[in-house]
């Protein structure tokens, strides 16, 4: 794959003259925002149900940057502009749901290896049955404000850079680098450069880790 992304051994490729468009069935959490948006490209009642040459490879990109799960990646044969790596990294806490990563991002640990990222849905609630990537498993009964603790200030005020994201196995995904934790109203949680987020969805310290998964023997293999 291109520059933002290196690929798994899981995705599937669709292609056209112009762009090439990979999906990952099983990081995909529906949200629909690809079919809403251009749904000649994407349409779920077409086989494939993806074909990119439907529509130009820069509404592709656009289209598919938008994915938050980073299910979608395109990759451009015509020499265009694909997917650019984001110049800060966010990680949105969303509301009785999932961590929504966006940046510069090396996602490896526990069941991931993936040295270029820049889009990740991540589990919060500790169900997923794909960890670490959300499968929307927080839909049964998950309940987790975005922030029990606030934080208050952070350790620096810079997002950019590399970011390192390592899922521990029965354990937490710890944060390196600079970035940036908000809501999904957007109102900053946490500035930081390493943190451990809680992926057993039992800590009550949420979203950060406070220990719990030991002491209620969480797997996550
Ligand atoms: S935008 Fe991404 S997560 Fe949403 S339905 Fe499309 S592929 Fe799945
Ligand atoms: S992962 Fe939930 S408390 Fe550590």
């Amino acid at each position: 794959m291109g520059e933002n992304y290196t690929g798994t051994a899981d995705d599937r490729r669709y292609s056209s003259e112009a762009v090439d468009v990979t999906y990952n069935l099983k990081r995909c959490i529906h949200a629909a925002e690809c079919v809403s948006r251009l749904n000649e490209v994407f349409d779920i009642q077409k086989r494939p149900w993806i074909q990119p040459g439907n529509s130009t490879a820069d509404a592709v990109v656009e289209t598919v940057s938008l994915c938050p799960s980073g299910a979608l990646h395109t990759e451009r044969n015509d020499g265009g502009a694909g997917e650019t790596v984001p110049g800060e990294n966010v990680i949105i806490v969303h509301e009785d749901s999932y961590y929504q990563f966006t940046g510069d991002i090396d996602l490896h640990g526990s069941n991931v290896a993936i040295e270029q990222e820049v889009r990740a849905a991540l589990c919060r609630c500790g169900l997923s049955e794909n960890k670490p990537f959300c499968d929307n498993s927080h839909k049964k009964d998950f309940v987790a404000p975005a922030a029990m603790v606030e934080m208050g200030g952070g350790k620096t005020a810079e997002t950019g850079g590399k970011l390192l994201v390592t899922v521990h196995e029965n354990g937490s995904i710890e944060v390196n680098g600079n970035f940036e934790l908000r809501d999904a109203q957007g109102n900053t949680i946490h500035h930081g450069s390493n943190t451990w987020l809680c992926r057993c969805g039992q800590s009550s310290k949420k979203p950060f880790c406070d220990g719990t998964h030991k002491r209620v023997g969480f797997v996550a293999p």
